[in-house]
């Protein structure tokens, strides 16, 4: 029986990277809404439960509240910051809003070692990120640690209840791991989950519900899809039929590096060249939304051709991850489509299809670490993310195939540049842009009047943030001289120093 621990969200910044650091540790965690019913929560039978942090006060209204029944469950739990504070309150202690709001580094002051806090970890870094702390413990419970006057610990070992002000999950809480793993250790946890144990069990589990059918996969190039059905191939070998569509708006020899890659896996792909179907669509078209609308589409349209020709096929796989799955409060706040983006998204129903999603329950760097494991080459399984409308939207204004020509050989240098250089580790996408303006310059002794390519390299960790990437000169002189040397049409290079926020990774 896998052991699981389920962590209730209050909104937090911060609940995904509380899953991924007990992934890490070997704890199979979970992710559910803090309002989550009490049924739903025994039926999951949790070895541990987790409460995260969140934004709010436990006095505003509205504030997210926890069935008060999960105390008395039996189950070791720990209250992260707001998961304290609203521990705290519905067990009949004090909650107070601090007079100096203490955000960022702190100081630990451990006044009672426990089986949660070692006494070496006094004195260490904590980071804090609230306004409101536990001002009286309730009964039952005793202060383990303090942060000045503030109450950083509370526990009462007993009810097996934790409580912490500071977050554990964050690298600056210097013993931060120590301490999750200190509650695992509280909690009996086996620590035996490891990513690739689901190969297995998927294995089984598509051989049983597919039988004998065929099933279609779309493949992009990209992680999620190539680890996706290389996971599947393993399952049902060439009954699965991956169909890779050369949209004509890939990146310099992206489709036969790829293809060639997936041969040797030895998938089974029905590779299609629709790359002018996308391209008359979209003359003459300069609009961001515009653009995208017009690529989905098509697409679409392509795939269900294709997939039409696939006798008896009765599922689509398609490389969802844990992330697009989490029903967690801060992922589904208000949020406004800044960019529509290019998915399959509502392809099974509209085909009929039944869905094979094998990573479902898997964060991203867990999927590069199996499909390694599938046998699959670096340059997929580290491969950059990649957008579904490609050069499309890299292109600002109209796409035609020489703009397309001069911004694949521009970008070639780009990658190539920052993959030969030290900093590349440290750079999360990197990529060239095609500008829509020309400017002048002079070239030997005669006057050029010709367009700009911008440099875009961001550091990120999931792509919702990122920070433009601070490339040493040289290697910018190095990109821009090779640039313009070497790509006929480009006469100036610009770096791209805008971050997200305000910007966006592309530019369109
Ligand atoms: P933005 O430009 O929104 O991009 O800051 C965030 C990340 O998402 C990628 N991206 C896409 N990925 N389909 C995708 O699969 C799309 O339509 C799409 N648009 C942007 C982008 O490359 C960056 O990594």
């Amino acid at each position: 029986m896998q052991q699981t621990l389920l962590i209730l969200d209050f909104g937090s910044q911060y609940t995904q990277l509380i899953a991924r650091r007990a992934r890490e540790m070997g704890v199979y965690s979970v992710i559910l809404p803090h309002k989550t019913a009490l049924s739903k929560i025994k039926q999951l039978n949790p070895q541990a439960i987790i409460l995260s942090g969140g934004p709010n006060s436990v006095y505003a209204k509205g504030a997210p509240r926890v069935d008060k029944k999960v105390f008395e469950l039996g189950k070791p739990i720990l209250g992260i910051c707001y998961g304290l504070q609203i521990m705290a309150h519905h067990l009949g202690g004090k909650v107070e809003a601090t007079n100096t709001r203490e955000y960022g580094k702190a100081k630990l002051s451990v006044v009672k070692a426990s089986k949660l806090l070692g006494k070496k970890y006094s004195g260490s870094t904590v980071w804090m990120s609230h306004g409101d702390h536990v001002a009286k413990p309730p009964n039952g419970f005793i202060i383990t640690a303090k942060s000045e006057d503030i109450i950083c610990a509370i526990e009462d070992n007993k009810r097996q209840l934790y409580g912490l002000q500071f977050h554990p999950e964050v690298s600056h809480t210097k013993y931060g791991n120590k301490i999750l793993d200190n509650f695992f250790g509280i909690a009996s946890f086996r620590k035996s989950y490891k990513p690739k144990s689901i190969i297995d069990t998927q294995v089984t589990h598509i051989k049983e519900v597919v039988g004998d059918a065929s099933v279609i996969c779309a493949l992009s190039g990209g992680v999620d899809s190539s680890v996706a059905a290389t996971l599947v191939h393993r399952a049902i070998g060439s009954q699965q039929i991956c169909i890779f569509v050369d949209n004509g708006l890939l990146r310099l020899n992206e489709y036969e590096e790829v293809l060639e890659s997936y041969k040797q896996i030895g998938l089974n792909v029905k590779p299609v060249r629709a790359g002018n179907r996308f391209l008359s669509e979209l003359k003459g078209v300069s609009d961001p939304e515009k653009k995208r609308k017009i690529i989905g589409k098509e697409f679409i349209q392509v795939f269900e051709a294709e997939s039409k020709k696939v006798a008896n096929a009765k599922f689509l796989v398609q490389g969802t991850l844990y992330t697009d799955v989490i029903e967690s409060v801060s992922v589904h706040g208000a949020s406004v489509t800044i960019k529509s983006h290019h998915n399959v998204g509502g392809l099974p129903k509209r085909m009929k299809l039944g869905l094979i999603e094998p990573l479902r329950e898997l964060f991203k760097d867990e999927v590069r670490v199996i499909g390694k494991d599938l046998g699959l080459p670096a340059t997929i399984v580290q491969r950059q993310p990649f957008p579904g409308p490609g050069l499309a939207i890299r292109i600002l204004g109209d796409i035609t195939k020489p703009r397309l020509e001069l911004l694949r050989r521009a970008d070639a240098i780009v990658r190539e540049e920052i993959l030969r250089s030290v900093i590349a580790k440290d750079v999360w996408q990197f990529f060239a842009v095609l500008l829509p303006i020309k400017s002048v310059g002079v070239m030997g002794d005669g006057r050029t009047y010709e367009q700009v390519i911008a440099v875009r390299a961001v550091s990120s960790v999931d792509g919702m943030t990122a920070h433009w990437s601070h490339l040493p000169h040289t290697l910018l002189e190095k990109i821009s001289s090779r640039i313009i040397g070497e790509v006929q049409g480009i006469n100036r290079v610009v770096y791209d120093i805008t971050s997200k926020p305000p910007g966006t990774i592309e530019w369109e």
